[in-house]
């Protein structure tokens, strides 16, 4: 049986965030190749299984998915391929030679997107074809998400929990500051008992029971965040200044318990690289007052201009 490899296709704004997810995460060995994340020698039902099941829902990230096990500069080869008693679908790249393979097999074979038993995938990269053929239960197929959340941000504390690797105690108290419209709100409310969420603007939540809304700013809820303290987690995700927002969650440490955990979304003000790095900087340095262990990591989940920072407070 000839080994597999597969190129996997993903929005290029994702692409190192992939490699690295699968290479640090997965412990699979992988690297990128013409802006497709390339994985050699690798069983494809396992790749498939790891990622319908993946923790922070890869799959919603990855477009296609090409495998092959023969390589050739020579397009006629592909054609040469056992179509034969197969009823089988084209995954091809680019579109045009996707149009070409069903243009010149669909006369003498079987075509069907539907009912197929077998799929061709063929990639053209680099002068050359990646092609194979494969039974139709190795097909890469993109899971609806049948989970609407109220917000994209969902996502952010989603997959932050996932990543830093939190545990989350039903007893813990949230306090979640940047509430609105409430994603991160909708993901901690079946998860813990107590959430407090300070935000001026509406929560979208239908059922709002068990929820305190403190609707107005942070910098001006503090008694009543003191009130309802102390908490076991402080979840932030304001569109504001960074540097300014370290500055408030070190006045909000003393509501919070020893160990309390930090989740934060740096919101990347300035678009000059240099800037930014200098910007997460002093962030964490402002931060380092009351909070240690920071990390600092792009989620597949961060728009282009955040990072997510997680920490724990002294
Ligand atoms: C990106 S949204 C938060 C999205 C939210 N995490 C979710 O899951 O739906 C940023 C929110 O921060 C709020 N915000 C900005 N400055 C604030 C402040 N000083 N105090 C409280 N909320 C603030 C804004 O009103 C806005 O609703």
């Amino acid at each position: 049986m000839p080994s597999n490899n597969v190129y996997i296709e993903i929005p290029k704004s994702h692409l190192i965030r992939l490699k690295n997810y699968i290479s640090d995460i997965w412990k699979i060995d992988c690297t990128i190749s013409n802006d497709y994340i390339l994985i050699k020698d690798v069983d494809l039902s396992s790749l498939l299984k790891r990622i319908y099941n993946d923790e922070i829902k890869l799959w919603r990230y990855i477009t296609r998915i090409y495998p092959y096990n023969s390589e050739t500069k020579n397009y006629e080869e592909i054609l040469t391929l056992q179509f034969q008693d197969k009823i089988f679908r084209v995954v091809g790249h680019p579109k045009e030679i996707e149009d070409k393979l069903l243009d010149d097999l669909d006369d003498k074979y079987e075509l069907n997107p539907k009912t197929f038993t077998h799929y061709l995938s063929t990639i053209f990269l680099a002068q050359n074809y990646f092609y194979g053929l494969y039974p139709s239960h190795l097909y890469y197929k993109r899971p609806v998400d049948s989970f609407d959340p109220i917000s994209r941000a969902y996502y952010k504390i989603y997959e932050s929990i996932s990543i830093f690797n939190i545990s989350i105690k039903k007893d813990w108290k949230v306090l979640d500051i940047g509430s609105s419209p409430g994603g991160w709100v909708q993901y901690f409310r079946n998860r813990v008992n107590s959430i407090i969420a300070v935000d001026p603007a509406e929560l979208k939540l239908k059922d709002l029971s068990g929820i305190v809304h403190l609707q107005k700013k942070v910098e001006e809820s503090l008694e009543e965040i003191k009130k309802y303290g102390k908490y076991n987690i402080l979840t932030c995700d304001m569109n504001q200044d960074p540097r300014e927002i370290a500055q408030t969650i070190n006045s909000l440490s003393q509501f919070m318990k020893s160990d309390a955990i930090l989740i934060l979304t740096l919101k990347m003000i300035f678009k000059n690289k240099q800037n930014q790095e200098s910007l997460v900087n002093d962030t964490v340095q402002i931060l380092s007052k009351e909070i240690k262990n920071m990390k600092v990591k792009r989620l597949f989940a961060n728009s282009k201009y955040e990072k997510q920072l997680f920490g724990v407070f002294l």
